[in-house]
């Protein structure tokens, strides 16, 4: 895993799923959880933020308005999510940029919004199948495009306040995982892209692995040295694999 400088970070997307219900269960079963040592984050669908707020784990939203108030029916302000509790926020997850059509420059928006407000957005890079398919160069490139918006809108002080999330589309909700050395290989990569804004931020900067991640598979993706925890997605929605993959991150 990680340096010494890079606490591990695993973050639950709960995407369009859960109740209350399951509001209540993760309460229970992670708080009845030591973390110690590792920084566990829920992320909700919005409406049930302020209740998951009583856990003792930090919460976070799945996306936010780049605005700041007014008449945007439906979008809610990064005040409102800090207000509620929110320490993170996931800016330009794939479905959100497929679904909503949001680019990486307004991803970027997003992103030196949530910091300025003093919230950690988690920001979401991957590629598509057919670009995997096309080879390194082919992903590195793609990855690098998303990378430079966010690079040439964020100082170094606020990439320093930021998290990248790794999501290989084709790894999302499919099943398959990127390997741990395809994993570990994009992740030093994005870390060398941020290292051209300052070496330093970068090299203190978490970088998660999102993409069908389960128990069994965890351990290997988190113990790559450039993979600093994870973003999950169905694992998160049960309680068992969530807290058996955040003991994973355990250094
Ligand atoms: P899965 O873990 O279901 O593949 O989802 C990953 C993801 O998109 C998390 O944001």
């Amino acid at each position: 895993m990680t340096t010494m400088n890079r606490k591990p970070l695993v973050a639950g997307n709960w995407k369009m799923n859960g109740n209350k219900a399951l509001v209540a269960e993760f309460i229970n079963a992670l708080n009845a959880d030591d973390a110690n040592g590792v920084d566990v984050v829920v992320c909700p669908p919005a409406i049930y933020l302020s209740a998951l707020s009583a856990g003792r784990f930090a919460i976070g939203a799945q996306d936010v308005s780049a605005l700041d108030q007014g008449a945007h029916t439906g979008d809610i302000s990064v005040d409102m999510l800090s207000e509620v509790g929110c320490k993170y926020v996931i800016v330009g997850h794939s479905e959100r940029r497929e679904d909503h059509g949001e680019t990486s420059d307004s991803v970027a928006e997003k992103a030196e919004k949530v910091v300025s407000a003093g919230l950690t957005p988690i920001v979401c890079v991957g590629e598509p199948l057919e670009v995997r398919e096309a080879g390194d160069q082919a992903v590195q490139g793609f990855i690098r495009e998303q990378l430079s918006a966010l690079t040439s809108k964020l100082s170094a002080s606020e990439l320093n306040q930021s998290v990248i999330a790794y999501e290989p589309i084709w790894a999302i909700g499919t099943g398959k995982t990127a390997s741990p050395e395809q994993a570990q290989d994009v992740h030093a990569f994005i870390r060398g892209e941020l290292s051209e804004t300052d070496a330093e931020v970068a090299s203190g900067m978490r970088i998660l692995y999102g993409g069908s991640v389960k128990p069994a598979n965890a351990q290997e993706l988190f113990s790559q040295p450039d993979v600093d925890g994870g973003l999950i997605g169905g694992a998160s929605l049960k309680t068992d694999d969530f807290i058996a993959i955040c003991q994973s991150a355990k250094i």
